[in-house]
């Protein structure tokens, strides 16, 4: 089929690149001069395992292109995604602007029937004005809006897109999802076919419980060390309770990203919206937002004062195995530390610069140089794997603190040094 995809994000390239290997015809539209250039250059513009391959395949094959005219990609395709992002304005909701241009485009250059599908994460309730915003310009024969939000994870993005745990789709007509099935053929799992509404609210459910498992276990975390219980072994018993399940009870520094924070202040400004005082939804925000100063604290307690203490931090990015740094709680941790005085020094193995004064140094180990202390803000599998006597012979001090809960304590105590974490029993 020829498609079109509008935003060439996490998303938006993922789903491009993903369908191109598939076999469809895809054109990919972006506005941003830069990127697009990159684009055209045959260059994924931020870290995403697989995807350059894929990208640098299938544009060789023909089967994926690029451009700035929307136009050209409505005109041209049969199905219409909608990926642009919704960054969120200052009272938590979502920032509409680009989808609300993308409508308006439809609207003037649709021809014949088109089926348009948003995949980004919208406000409850904007499928449906997106219909009647449609219906107003167009005539209703010639477009259906579907709703299919995407459950990718950065880092393993491909892969989540070729095998979703489901696919949901939000959708008035029974014609389009039919055809989306077909675009979709490769995807063996289960469809959920639900209102438009329905399906941006199963994505908002989604993320938000995704993220109030974490504020869970890093609230459990916390009892876990006042009764000297280590939390990884609370986590993997409740955890193996199918009702439970194991993934996102992994406790430390909290969330960060561009989606869990936002999806949760998105979901309470629907509910603030319709007068609804929600109790429990503000409160997994306020778990995850005292994370750093629980780490702090730990900190303080092994070094006293941290002005003028060196600290050399590894992992930038807001998890393993991406470059993206936004709402990083390592570098909200790095601002804390500074904001105390500390001369923070940071090592990111694909982050190469935060801004002028936060930047990663080429090495880890060498960024350890005369620091008092090593902190492990983000669990990439290369610091967990680290050599921990070098790490030693490097160290001015001894204090390791794993924010992340992901090394063993036994390869940092048997290097000689003090392991620090939380929700385990204290070292001395
Ligand atoms: C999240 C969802 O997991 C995806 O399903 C969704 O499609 C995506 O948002 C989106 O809405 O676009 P992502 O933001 O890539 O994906 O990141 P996650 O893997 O969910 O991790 C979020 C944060 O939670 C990270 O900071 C991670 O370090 C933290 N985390 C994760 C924990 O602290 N503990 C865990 O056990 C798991």
């Amino acid at each position: 089929m020829n498609v079109g995809v509008i935003g060439a994000g996490y998303v938006g390239l993922t789903t491009s690149c993903v369908l191109a290997e598939f076999g469809h015809r895809v054109l990919c539209v972006d506005k941003n001069h830069h990127k697009l250039n990159q684009l055209k250059s045959c260059e994924v513009p931020f870290y995403e395992p697989g995807l350059q391959e894929m990208l640098e395949r299938n544009v060789k094959k023909g089967h994926l292109s690029f451009t700035n005219n929307t136009r050209e990609a409505i005109q041209s395709s049969e199905v219409v995604f909608i990926a642009v992002g919704t960054p969120p304005l200052s009272d938590g909701s979502p920032n509409l602007t680009f989808i609300q241009q993308v409508v308006d485009e439809i609207s003037q250059a649709i021809e014949k029937y088109t089926i348009i599908v948003t995949k980004s994460t919208v406000p409850l309730g904007t499928n449906e004005w997106m219909d009647q915003a449609l219906t107003k310009k167009v005539k209703p024969e010639l477009f259906d809006v579907v709703s299919n939000p995407e459950f990718l994870k950065e880092g393993t993005a491909i892969q989540d897109t070729i095998s979703p745990d489901r696919m949901v789709i939000g959708a008035k007509n029974e014609a389009p999802v039919q055809l989306l099935k077909t675009l979709f053929s490769f995807i063996k799992a289960p469809y959920y076919v639900t209102t438009l509404t329905g399906a941006e609210m199963i994505k908002y459910a989604s993320n938000v419980f995704l993220a109030m498992k974490i504020s869970y276990i890093n609230e459990i975390s916390t009892i876990c060390e006042a009764y000297g219980v280590d939390v990884n072994e609370v986590a993997q018993g409740i955890g193996a309770d199918q009702r439970i399940g194991p993934a996102f009870l992994k406790s430390g520094l909290g969330y960060g990203g561009s989606c869990l924070p936002k999806d949760l202040q998105g979901l309470i400004f629907a509910a603030t919206r319709k007068n609804i005082n929600t109790k429990l939804l503000p409160s997994i925000a306020e778990v995850n937002d005292q994370q750093v100063d629980v780490y702090m604290k730990k900190l303080e307690e092994k070094l006293g004062s941290l002005n003028k203490k060196r600290i050399a931090v590894w992992g930038l990015s807001f998890k393993p195995n991406t470059d993206d740094i936004r709402h990083s709680p390592a570098i909200m941790l790095i601002e804390r530390l500074k904001e105390e005085g500390a001369d923070v020094v940071a090592y990111d193995p694909i982050v190469k610069r935060v801004n002028d004064t936060l930047f990663s140094h080429r090495d880890k180990y060498d960024v350890l140089k005369g620091a008092d202390a090593l902190v492990l803000a983000t669990d990439w599998q290369s610091f967990i794997d680290a050599d921990w006597r070098k790490v030693k012979t490097r160290l001015k001090g001894n204090v390791v603190m794993d924010c992340r809960n992901a090394l063993q304590r036994e390869k940092v105590t048997q290097a000689g040094m003090c392991y620090v974490a939380n929700g385990q029993q204290r070292s001395n």
